[in-house]
């Protein structure tokens, strides 16, 4: 067979490396959602809603990679969804890492996002890119980050390293404190506008796709229809080019009330409750383990053991 030489260059390989976006799951015969996929995905165009919702654990990467997501966030609301805590500004990138890992070892054919945490992009561009890589290497096939034109220089270091970004603007819950709480934003003339310009900045520093949470309908749909990137809606109504709900707020997993705009799609704490409840009842009745659940010792080793206590 001829060898590839100077003047017949060797063709562009046509297999990925295992485990890498854009190649096939192993053993499924599914193409992984790539970023090129996710970026090209508008509406205006013809393409059906992009889905992503959060998860942080591989059980619950493989639920929603089963429901046919398009991409899953390792949100930083791992913070309030699973760690207990009351904002996410207590996450770490080690924490971020280690959760995307989890979702990552479910070899999920949807794009596993990795959400970049609180103070791991804000101090230094350097920075930023290692918090960005710490992602990648854990399992992310892209990164996300909250924040309007302040943040487009680093936006355009992540991007010159190869790692897509995607941008979240609106109500970012990583600005509680400045904002003074979990606040709508653009509700005004001017604070729409500044949201309107804001994502194009993120267009121009080359994120492949913003995330608009908390804002009016109508700015929402402004946006989406200025930028050439999808737009990704969580409390921004129905006209972005996909949307993005929390895994324990869809399941009726969470403590307490629901934001307005979520839609739960099950209670299951109510059913986890239930379930747990019934073991305990059993336990106490003594009617767990029955026979089924037991392995039974033979009749010889029951003799080897002497006469049966009690
Ligand atoms: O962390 C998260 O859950 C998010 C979504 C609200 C978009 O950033």
């Amino acid at each position: 067979m001829d060898s590839p030489t100077a003047s017949t260059p060797a063709p562009p390989p046509t297999t990925h490396a295992p485990g890498a976006p854009g190649a096939p799951v192993p053993g499924s015969g599914r193409e992984r959602v790539t970023v090129p996929a996710v970026r090209a995905r508008k509406r205006r165009d013809g393409a059906d809603p992009i889905v992503m919702v959060t998860a942080y654990d591989e059980p619950g990467a493989r639920i929603a990679d089963g429901a046919g997501v398009d991409v899953i966030l390792v949100g930083d609301s791992v913070a309030n969804n699973v760690l207990g805590y009351d904002d996410t500004l207590h996450v770490t990138i080690d924490d971020m890492a280690r959760h995307t890992a989890a979702v990552g070892r479910a070899r999920p054919r949807a794009l596993v996002l990795g959400d970049l945490p609180w103070m791991s992009y804000h101090l230094t561009v350097e920075e930023a890119v290692a918090s960005a890589a710490a992602l990648v290497r854990a399992g992310a096939g892209a990164v996300k980050l909250e924040g309007g034109p302040a943040r487009a220089r680093v936006i355009g270091a992540i991007v010159d390293a190869e790692i897509p970004v995607m941008g979240h603007l609106g109500l970012t819950p990583q600005s509680v404190l400045a904002m003074g709480g979990y606040r709508v934003q653009g509700r005004d003339v001017d604070a729409a506008r500044a949201l309107v310009d804001a994502a194009r900045r993120l267009e121009e520093a080359g994120c492949f796709a913003v995330v608009l949470e908390g804002v009016p309908d109508v700015v929402a749909a402004e946006i989406t229809a200025r930028l050439s990137i999808p737009t990704i809606g969580i409390g921004a109504g129905p006209h972005c080019d996909g949307q993005v709900l929390v895994f324990h707020d869809l399941l009726g997993l969470g403590a307490g009330p629901v934001p307005k705009f979520v839609r739960p799609y099950a209670n299951l704490a109510e059913v986890a409750t239930a379930a747990v409840a019934a073991y305990a009842a059993d336990v106490r009745a003594g009617a767990f383990p029955g026979d089924a659940e037991t392995y039974h010792g033979s009749p010889e080793l029951r003799a080897a053991l002497g006469p049966a206590p009690g």
